[in-house]
């Protein structure tokens, strides 16, 4: 079974009581409960992480690179000045997909710009925790044109 890995950036780990007419009721733990599930069915095992640490979370990038796996990465505000977390993401061995639960374009003018889309196969933005459904969807079907 393919292990992909689920990225959260800094402040994610509050999710549930975390600005929650933003972001919603759900935690982390909820939507790695869902994600669980949907792997399962998907033929996908999850690895879900999450830091507050630029260091870190690099460090998984790298190790997701090393071990050739798909990657879906919520960059929370790393997403918006990182480019240390850009250039890891780069250097990419396997598909990678940027997921936001907002809707960065619609908020504050500093979350439009991000530094990662570039180097991501896509972006989902803005369906809450479904944004992580869809990306392992799209995740499934990478790998499937892939192989
Ligand atoms: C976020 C959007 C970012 O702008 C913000 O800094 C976050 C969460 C989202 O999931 O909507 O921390 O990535």
């Amino acid at each position: 079974m393919t292990t992909v890995l689920i990225l959260n950036g800094p402040n994610l780990g509050r999710l549930g009581s975390r600005e929650p007419e933003i972001y919603g009721s759900a935690t982390l733990a909820d939507i790695e409960a869902a994600c669980k599930d949907l792997g399962a069915q998907l033929g996908l095992q999850v690895d879900l992480r999450q830091t507050d640490d630029e260091a870190e979370l690099i460090g998984w990038v790298h190790e997701a690179a090393d071990r050739r796996l798909p990657v879906i990465i919520n960059p929370a505000a790393f997403t918006h000045y990182s480019y240390a977390l850009r250039d890891a993401l780069a250097m990419r061995t396997a598909p990678l997909v940027e997921v936001h639960l907002s809707n960065p374009a619609a908020r504050e003018s500093f979350r439009h710009a991000s530094v990662v889309s570039a180097v991501a196969d896509g972006t989902i933005a803005g369906f809450g925790p479904g944004s992580y459904e869809l990306a392992l969807r799209a995740v499934a079907r990478l790998i499937e044109a892939a192989t």
